[in-house]
């Protein structure tokens, strides 16, 4: 057997390809997985490219495993920088042997036998490929609805590392879904780049389906009790999907609604297709609905043109909306991306200025948030053991509960009293 190291940056969506890069590798290949870089055969490394910084990351990266692989172990770069830069990689670190993109991952078996080679094509349909199966926990399952995306917000490079938008066929997901439920993952976690404008195009041929009906049709699958899906956009959260969102007791009750930026002005430049009242009207919307719900956001601080007023309604939104988790960012200008050329950039003082008054903010409100949940009640899905003799699960809503524990907790639901909130998690004890 040969051995593979692999090591994964970036979003869910890159988590879910490597799961494949293995399945593919571990079952059509002889390869076995393991964590010690310096007795691996092949050392791959799924790049992230949303932002510059991780990109920078990946050369001394690469260059520190060039260093202490073993004599004749092979490098491959996949991912979003590989679909972004390509050849340059090779050109640039000449140690590499391949470079897989993004979106040509079913490619793996073909690509490690090559050398030098580059596969980044961004036309290529991977949406009916039949990977081999493999997954990281035996408790929840990822299953990708669809690969690419069509949204053009103007800060954004993943249209040009994932390509066009093409939704996977809905029995093959439900298929998937279902399989993985049987084997115990009784919580499916549906991904793409933008989930509920699922449906939008096949490529075999033309369906009725919206993403919906695809949440109905998984949620009647048996074994499987819970449903969570990343990332929603907030210019689709029509009210036929914010009521199957609150009224299916499957669908767990918590949201990520990517705000960016909350103003409507800068929102345009965005190309974003919301205004600030759509969004906080959506918002509302939802809390009205589900009192429970937790609802999560991405926000770009400094993008171009953004005055104070512009950073003032971000502010406003978020106290308004209230959300429980914040996924905060100093616009990154990415190549390829027409915002990068907007000839009103910020400078970096102020957007870090604007960062870190959203983030202290965001501290102040965590505490208030957290308090809130001395001695309620939970149902969790128990995941993973800690440290310490701690079992960590999810609520419904997304929080994350550890107890005194052990193993015997992990795949299972139990009844949890919080009694003791923290910003970024809760402890309990479990009701007997
Ligand atoms: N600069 C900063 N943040 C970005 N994001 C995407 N592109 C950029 C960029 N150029 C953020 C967005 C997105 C999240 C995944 O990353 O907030 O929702
Ligand atoms: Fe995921 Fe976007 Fe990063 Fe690609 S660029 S890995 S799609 S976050």
């Amino acid at each position: 057997m040969k051995k593979l190291y692999i090591e994964t940056l970036g979003c869910a969506m890159n988590v879910r390809d490597s799961e494949h890069i293995i399945a593919e590798l571990t079952q059509k290949e002889e390869f076995e997985l393991t964590s010690d870089l310096t007795q691996a055969d092949l050392i791959l490394i799924n790049t992230c490219s949303v932002r510059e910084k991780p990109v920078h990351k990946l050369f001394s990266e690469i260059g520190y495993f060039n260093k202490v692989k073993k004599e004749g172990a092979k490098i491959g770069v996949c991912g979003c920088t590989a679909s972004h830069l390509g050849e340059e990689i090779i050109k640039k670190a000449p140690f590499v042997s391949f470079v897989l993109g993004a979106r040509n991952v079913s490619k793996i078996t073909e690509i490690i036998h090559k050398d030098k080679a580059v596969e980044v094509d961004i036309d290529y349909d991977e949406s009916t490929y039949a990977f081999s199966d493999f997954r990281s926990s035996p408790y929840k399952a990822f299953v990708n609805i669809s690969i690419g995306c069509d949204k053009k917000c103007t800060f954004c490079i993943v249209p040009s590392t994932r390509g066009e938008e093409i939704s996977i066929p809905p029995e093959l997901i439900v298929q998937e879904a279902k399989k993985a439920a049987q084997k115990g993952a009784k919580e499916i976690f549906l991904l793409g780049q933008n989930v509920n404008n699922y449906g939008r195009r096949f490529s075999d041929r033309d369906r009725d389906v919206d993403f919906t009906d695809l949440l109905r049709m998984v949620s009647q699958i048996d074994e499987v009790e819970r449903i969570r899906f990343t990332s929603p956009h907030p210019l689709h959260m029509d009210d036929k999907f914010l009521e199957e969102f609150a009224s299916n007791p499957k669908i767990c009750k918590s949201m990520h609604m990517p705000l960016q930026s909350g103003s409507t002005k800068i929102l345009r430049a965005m190309k974003r297709g919301y205004t600030k009242e759509w969004f906080l009207d959506r918002a509302a919307r939802l809390r009205q609905m589900v009192p429970d719900v937790r609802i999560s956001t991405d926000i770009i601080v400094g993008f171009p043109g953004e005055s104070d007023e512009d950073f003032a309604h971000t502010i406003d939104v978020v106290e308004r909306v209230g959300f429980e988790q914040i996924f905060s960012f100093k616009y990154s200008p990415r190549p390829l991306t027409p915002a990068k050329d907007y000839d009103n950039q910020v400078p970096q003082e102020i957007a870090s200025q604007r960062l870190s008054y959203l983030q202290d903010l965001h501290l102040k409100m965590l505490d208030s948030i957290s308090a809130r949940e001395l001695g309620k009640i939970y149902n969790v899905y128990f995941e993973e053991l800690k440290p310490g003799g701690y079992v960590a699960g999810r609520t419904d809503n997304n929080w994350i509960v550890k107890v005194k524990g052990s193993e015997e907790l992990l795949g299972k639901f139990a009844d949890v009293r919080i009694t003791k909130p923290g910003r970024l998690g809760l402890e309990g004890e479990v009701i007997v």
